[in-house]
């Protein structure tokens, strides 16, 4: 077989993307998938398939803009991503199927290998994790949430989470804690290949990070749901990492996290329902931190 003409594709799929009236920033041609991205993401796509993380082969395109900015072509994954195999559970039984729990469970246990790369990783990287910079960005979006006008019944509560900021970064980036992490590990970007196998993409925020910002993203949804059904992954994810049960509360600190994050970027009007459903987690998880049984 003829092997692909990867500088053609890229070709045609950076004329598609341009093409359009809204420029887009990724496109399927002939069997790949291109990005418009950071050199960032094909590093950290490089790395974690050196690494044997399952996550399809990245290959730079020849045209690169001077911003930094650069093309990748992945192989397309044909499949379901674990975002629509989850809803379906959700809106028939309000509980995980046996399947997709299996699926949650691997998922957990790919990010406990993602994140048992970190001394090699260390070899491949000078950008530092800076703990200030984190603590600053917290309470900027804090400060942004807070002059909005909130529903009264949530006034009180960004004050609350702005009185925990400290604690809530100490306990999310404690040593032991700052990782190769994923930065995006959401259910729309693992893919369920057609032999139900995982494959992680979209590697763009990877790089120095807390591994329970990571699983923070992965069972925030389950955990709005359930939080039964979230702790079971969770203790799956901690065995595969060879943590102890004493750092689990660490997972609520970054669900808080998390969460402020998520009404921060919907702050604008930009969707309503998700700030809302932030607020309503937010306050759930406040009041909730130090319990035994949240
Ligand atoms: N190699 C791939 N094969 C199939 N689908 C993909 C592939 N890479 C990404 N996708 C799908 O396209 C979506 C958007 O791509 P992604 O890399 O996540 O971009 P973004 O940075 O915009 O989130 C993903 O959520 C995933 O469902
Ligand atoms: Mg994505």
């Amino acid at each position: 077989m003829n092997q692909p003409d990867i500088k053609s594709i890229c070709e045609q799929a950076i004329k598609q993307m341009r093409q359009d009236e809204k420029p887009k920033s990724s496109c399927v041609i002939d069997g790949y998938f291109v990005k418009k991205t950071s050199k960032n993401e094909l590093d950290c796509a490089k790395f974690a398939r050196r690494q044997g993380v399952p996550t399809p082969e990245p290959c730079r395109c020849p045209e690169s803009e001077e911003d930094g900015t650069v093309y990748i072509s992945f192989g397309h994954i044909p499949g379901k991503n674990l975002e629509e195999i989850y809803r379906r559970d959700f809106n028939n039984e309000k509980r995980l199927n046996d399947k997709t729990r299996l699926m949650f469970k691997k998922a957990a246990e790919i990010l406990a290998n993602i994140h048992s790369k970190t001394n090699e990783y260390k070899g491949c990287c000078d950008e530092q994790f800076k703990i200030e910079r984190e603590e600053e960005e917290m309470k900027n979006k804090l400060c942004k949430i807070k002059s909005v006008n909130l529903p009264s019944k949530y006034q009180d509560l960004v004050e609350c989470a702005e009185k925990m900021i400290l604690e809530i970064i100490k306990n999310i980036f404690s040593d032991g804690d700052v990782v190769f992490h994923h930065g995006d590990y959401k259910l729309d970007n693992i893919i369920v290949n057609s032999d139900d196998d995982l494959v992680i993409v979209d590697w763009e925020g990877a790089g120095w990070g807390s591994r329970w910002y990571d699983i923070a993203y992965l069972l925030a949804d389950i955990d709005t749901h359930s939080s039964t059904e979230a702790q079971k992954i969770l203790r799956h994810y901690m065995s595969e990492a060879h943590l102890e049960k004493d750092v689990e509360d660490r997972f609520r600190y970054a669900r808080i996290y998390q969460e402020i994050i998520r009404i921060h970027s919907n702050v604008d009007g930009r969707n309503d329902e998700q700030f809302n459903v932030g607020l309503k987690n937010l306050k759930r998880l406040v009041s909730g931190i130090g319990d035994s049984n949240p």
